[in-house]
């Protein structure tokens, strides 16, 4: 088989790249190790930035995203001060949409299937050949028999366990990690939510927040030790504990019931350089994670698809490669300003082993900087609705 790029990984990044290849005429295969509903089961933030709106605009799949997307003009803080909020809309014109990352996920492969392009599931042994020479070729196995791409391009869209990255050279990367001593264990529960906006809080008791899906699905998180197994908490204990990390107002209005899913996510930040090597690029994911506390995961992938589609669109149209050749630069200039304000605010938010009570003004200091001074308040707000790409 032949293609233009091939795409290994049919999470976001890659089923993003993929619409937005097709929309410009560029031919993409699709490889992704599992099942469409397998990737359709994952359960992860949604709260979109207005570029990657733009971007699922652009590739025609933001039909859905409009009619059933939350669009959120700020968010709440909690903290032993009490609760404020932070008007994105009035301090940068833009909202946020609230639209779960599994229903974006969806829009896409709906829109690949109806456009006829190529998704190959339950691949196995992928490997990534040539890519530092003209002419790459991707091998894989499905079910037992050996397939080969050749391809102008492989995207490498297969998340932080994937084998794009480790293709590169450990003399050619560079990568950067800090990993966060606690978890986040999230619940989704069919209620309504406890609040209009999301509430991020700081508690003496460590980090929660109150998120939404739609007006019966919320999204709760509490922080937790990397010890903990969800086997360690009964609903009832979760409740308990997030109702004691609110203010008693919200806490007192939380509508509680059974819930439909439950897990314990690490909090990890990593960044490899550089995001190219040869006809080789890593887009989201397979090049860098954030802590989920500002949301960025999804947008962050989303930027470095749009330097990428640019791009390959450049290339093919113009036979002009500078946006290819620039793209990890770009890429990356924006990809360190998500790594910090993604550490920045989980720093605000979390109770850290062995926080000095000096740390912990410290904490209190900064968060009440935060509730009285506008330039801090933008420069909040720049951030979580989305720098500029
Ligand atoms: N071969 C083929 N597919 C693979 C391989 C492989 N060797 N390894 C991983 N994959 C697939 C995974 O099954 C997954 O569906 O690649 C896909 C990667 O998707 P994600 O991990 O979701 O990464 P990405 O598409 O970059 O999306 C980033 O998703 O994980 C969240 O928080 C993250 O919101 C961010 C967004
Ligand atoms: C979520 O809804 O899962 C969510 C929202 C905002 C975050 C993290 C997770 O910062």
């Amino acid at each position: 088989m032949r293609t233009q790029v091939a795409i290994i990984g049919g999470g976001p990044s890659g089923l993003l790249l993929g619409q937005l290849l097709h929309r410009h005429g560029i031919e993409a295969v699709v490889l992704e190790r599992k099942t469409r509903d397998y990737v359709l089961g994952r359960i992860r933030a949604g709260v979109l930035e207005t570029g990657l709106v733009r971007l699922m605009e652009e590739a025609g799949v933001a039909g859905r995203l409009h009619r059933e997307g939350y669009v959120h003009d700020g968010t709440q803080v909690a903290w032993e001060g009490g609760m404020f909020h932070i008007d994105f809309k009035e301090l940068t014109g833009t909202p946020v949409v609230v639209y779960g990352q599994t229903e974006v996920t969806r829009d896409l492969y709906d829109a690949r299937e109806a456009a006829g392009a190529q998704t190959i599931f339950e691949v196995d042994d992928v490997v990534i050949h040539d890519a530092d020479t003209d002419h790459p070729h991707v091998t894989y196995t499905r079910a037992g028999l050996s397939h080969r791409i050749d391809c102008d391009f492989v995207a490498g869209c297969d998340g932080f366990h994937g084998v794009s990255r480790q293709t590169i050279p450990l003399s050619v990367r560079r990568e950067y990690e800090k990993t966060y001593p606690f978890g986040w264990l999230g619940i989704l529960s069919e209620t309504p939510p406890v609040h209009d906006e999301l509430i991020y809080a700081n508690s003496d008791r460590g980090f929660a927040l109150c998120s939404m899906r739609n007006a019966n699905l919320s999204r709760y998180y509490i922080q937790c030790a990397l010890s903990d197994h969800t086997s360690d908490w009964t609903d009832t204990a979760f409740w308990s504990e997030l109702r004691r990390r609110l203010p008693e107002n919200v806490a007192d209005s939380l509508v509680t019931s059974p819930s439909i899913e439950k897990s314990i996510a690490p909090l990890r930040s990593f960044v490899t350089e550089p995001m190219r090597w040869g006809r080789l690029f890593l887009c989201g994911d397979a090049a860098h994670i954030v802590p989920p506390t500002g949301a960025k995961g999804l947008n962050t992938a989303a930027s470095d698809v749009q330097y990428l589609w640019k791009g390959l669109v450049q290339y093919y149209q113009d036979n002009d490669s500078e946006g290819i050749d620039r793209y990890s630069e770009k890429a990356l200039l924006r990809v360190w300003k998500a790594e910090r304000f993604s550490w920045w605010f989980s720093g605000l938010l979390h109770r850290y082993p062995h926080m000095s009570p000096f740390d912990l003004k410290m904490q209190q200091a900064d968060i009440a900087f935060l509730r009285d001074n506008e330039a801090q308040q933008r420069a909040f707000a720049e951030n979580y609705v989305g720098l500029p790409y």
